[in-house]
């Protein structure tokens, strides 16, 4: 039987703000939430978070993680944040008829692999270790607590790096805050910490020299156990994490050109043959099919792009994309949106909360909002919508074949229905039939001879 816990009560001073550490976001997801999707392949009985500074939002955050693969979160209350020791002592009510062994993770080391948690486990169970830990050899330790072995390769000490002396510091074995405990030989010595330390906190790692047995697993790839304690391990972990996610995608079949100028979210999915060009940025669930080309200079976000879709310099959100469609250069899509099969959507157009049925096309300098085209419509260049009335949004339909002239306004709420041609520089107020041609605009005024000012007589 395994239990995990988390220890995510600390405010995370070092991070200067105002949000706690755990909730930080790395690539689209908070710190907490990457150390819960390390755990996906164990099948724990328990999952305790230990929260204490601002509790109810690291509740509240975590409400909406996905934690599919593990049993409901218990939340246990530190009030005080007297240390790592002290946040584990708050689990002793919680587990009072508890027998198994107990996983315990630093709220702040975020990538971990799942694989690399199971060998952890794995070897823990084996050698039945008392407690086992997972370490890192790494040529820069600063910062992190050491770990000391005797000859027989047990852990005898672990030391905070502010409490080492010059000598211990240069031991390069380090404590990366994923433990394995028998829960039976932990609650022997956890009441008994003391918080004899530079911090006066009561630490977690003092336990492990009063076991009987404590071992060290290294980790495979160092990278993996980065702890987060201020901004510049943010960036480092994002670092890590977006060379992860590149190698992935490039392996499975997606071209990317200058790799170091794009981000790819891991919540992404990409199908073979995707080209992905430089200073793009691909954010939360998008998903992209083959064929697509997208970039150089855009930016998708929470949008599906099916097949051979094309988008150059342009920004795509909440929006669903239908196969061969080509946006750009300088397009806007603010969903939610629907474009449907073969259109073209170009340059300097900006739509909002509308409907595109297939092979329509909206190519120049246009804004339509709340809109629903069917198929085939074509919009002249500088059409707009005009939407809003100061008040309330209302919305426009525009039927199958219906071209509209360039610079129209279309002032909503307004119907015009199919193969309606629309003269340019039309403003349509009223709804037009099927097969109509409408113009809505002053009729040009021709005065032959006129002049502002008559001509001077000659001299
Ligand atoms: C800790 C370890 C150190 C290890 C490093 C790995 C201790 C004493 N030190 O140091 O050996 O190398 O992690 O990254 O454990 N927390 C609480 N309650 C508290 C204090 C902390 O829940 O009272 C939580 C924090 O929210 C955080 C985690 O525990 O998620 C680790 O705390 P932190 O202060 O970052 O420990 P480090 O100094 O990094
Ligand atoms: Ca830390």
């Amino acid at each position: 039987m395994v239990a995990i816990a988390i220890l995510a009560a600390g405010r995370g001073t070092r991070m200067k703000s105002t949000l706690p550490k755990v909730l930080h976001s790395l690539g689209g997801r908070s710190l907490v939430e990457r150390v819960l999707w390390s755990l996906k392949s164990i099948a724990p009985t328990r999952c305790l978070i230990v929260v204490g500074y601002q509790a109810e939002q690291v509740k509240a955050a975590l409400a909406k993680a996905d934690t599919a693969t593990l049993p409901a979160l218990e939340f246990v209350e530190q009030t005080e944040q007297l240390g790592t020791g002290h946040a584990v002592q708050q689990l002793l009510p919680y587990l009072k008829s508890f027998t198994g062994d107990l996983l315990v993770l630093n709220g702040d080391v975020p990538l971990l692999r799942p694989e690399t948690i199971q060998r952890l486990l794995q070897q823990h169970q084996e050698h039945q270790n008392a407690a086992t830990l997972l370490t890192a050899q790494i040529p820069n330790p600063q910062g992190y607590g050491r770990v000391f072995c005797d000859s027989q390769g047990k852990i005898t000490q672990i030391v905070e790096d502010r409490d080492c002396t010059t000598a211990q510091k240069q031991n390069c074995r380090i404590n990366a805050g994923v433990y394995c405990f028998r829960w039976s030989d932990l609650v022997q010595v956890l009441p008994h910490l003391a918080a004899n330390n530079d911090q006066q906190e009561y630490y977690l790692t003092d336990v492990v020299g009063q076991l009987s047995s404590a071992m060290a697993v290294d980790v495979d790839d160092n990278r993996e156990i980065l702890g987060i304690n201020d901004r510049q391990q943010l960036a480092a972990a994002y670092e890590i994490l977006q060379q992860r996610v590149k190698l992935e995608w490039m392996a499975a079949g997606v071209t990317l050109i200058d790799p170091n100028s794009i981000t790819i979210d891991d919540t992404v999915q990409l199908q073979p043959d995707v080209i992905i060009e430089p200073q793009t940025h691909l954010r939360g669930n998008t998903v992209i099919q083959s064929g697509s080309r997208i970039g150089p200079g855009s930016l998708i976000e929470n949008s599906q792009l099916d097949q051979n879709v094309t988008v150059l310099y342009s920004v795509v959100k909440d929006s669903i994309v239908q196969a061969g469609v080509q946006i750009g250069p300088y397009t806007h899509l603010r969903g939610p949106l629907q474009i449907g099969s073969g259109c073209r959507v170009g340059n300097f157009v900006e739509l909002k909360n509308s409907k595109l049925g297939a092979r329509t096309n909206v190519a120049h300098l246009s804004y339509l909002g709340d809109a629903t085209l069917g198929d085939r419509v074509n919009i002249g260049a500088g059409t707009i919508t005009a939407n809003y009335d100061g008040v309330n949004k209302h919305s426009t339909e525009i039927g199958d074949g219906t071209k509209v002239g360039a610079n129209s306004a279309l002032v909503a709420p307004v119907t015009l229905g199919a193969d309606v041609t629309v003269a340019a520089g039309s403003v349509v107020t009223e709804d037009v039939q099927d097969d109509c041609l409408v113009i809505a605009r002053a009729r040009q005024v021709i005065k032959p001879g006129w002049r502002l000012h008559p001509p001077s007589p000659k001299p």
